[in-house]
């Protein structure tokens, strides 16, 4: 069986947090909390109005990640301060995000299209000091397209158009949702690109996505965050774990 790598977001973790403005609940034990049951590394957006992750966040993660031997996957938005935090840092891996302020999450992937001329000379800087980078983008054959030409060397297919149609109860859509992700999949990875998935996953919307053969990588967070809640970080990864095994099995 191919094993799909998980990667936890611990952002929401930070949301709470910063609800009080003190350090409990802390980002960096729900990180080993999340590695010790399952997950393969730990993402984080550091969100240029740091509504979440702070810049401390990002340096004792970066810290204790690298001690582990455990990677870190930075998602940031592509503008110059964000950048030079990820050349201090080097981590992992960079995953680049469109980024509105006004937005409550990441909701479109990144217009590698339109933005190819300023994307294109980050992902060699980032590639440079050592990072894998990741370009966010919708599962669209033209920005897969242009994702392949910056010399980026993975693509994360947003799935939250997917995740949101099941939720609703959108069959139709939901199915041809699915159908671009697959074809995605296939092409980015024809092209010699790494494929992840991810945004707006829960337990019901994992297996289709894990079992689509292309993809490696699984980055979830709200939804584990949440489900922690109720059952505790360590269960609700476990059990994402054990759902994305399954949907991989032969
Ligand atoms: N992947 C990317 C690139 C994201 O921006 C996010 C949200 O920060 C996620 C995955 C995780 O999405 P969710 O929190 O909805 O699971």
């Amino acid at each position: 069986m191919m094993h799909v790598r998980l990667g936890v977001n611990i952002d929401h973790v930070a949301t709470i947090r910063n609800a009080r403005g003190g350090a409990y609940p802390d980002p960096a034990r729900a990180a080993i909390v999340a590695l010790e049951a399952g997950a393969d590394g730990i993402t984080a957006h550091l969100r240029e109005d740091r509504r979440h992750i702070s810049d401390a966040d990002i340096d004792t993660l970066a810290s204790m990640l690298r001690e582990r031997d455990r990677p870190l996957n930075l998602e940031m938005a592509v503008t110059q301060e964000m950048f030079d935090i990820a050349l201090r840092h080097r981590p992992h891996a960079v995953c680049l995000v469109p980024e509105r302020r006004e937005e409550r999450t990441t909701e479109g992937g990144l217009d590698v299209v339109g933005g190819h001329n300023w994307i294109t000379p980050m992902v060699a800087k980032l590639r440079d000091a050592g990072s894998r980078v990741s370009l966010f983008i919708a599962a669209d054959p033209a920005q897969i397209e242009a994702a392949h030409h910056t010399g980026a060397a993975v693509v994360e297919l947003h799935t939250g158009a997917f995740c949101d149609a099941i939720r609703e109860g959108r069959a139709d859509d939901a199915a041809s949702v699915l159908n671009a992700l697959r074809a995605g999949a296939r092409q980015a990875h024809a092209l010699g690109l790494e494929v992840h998935a991810g945004h707006g996953i829960d337990y019901e919307t994992v297996a289709p996505v894990a079992a689509i053969p292309e993809v490696v990588e699984l980055n979830i967070g709200h939804f584990l965050i949440g489900e922690a809640i109720f059952v505790g970080l360590a269960h609700a990864v476990g059990e994402m774990r054990r759902r994305i095994d399954a949907a991989r099995a032969p």
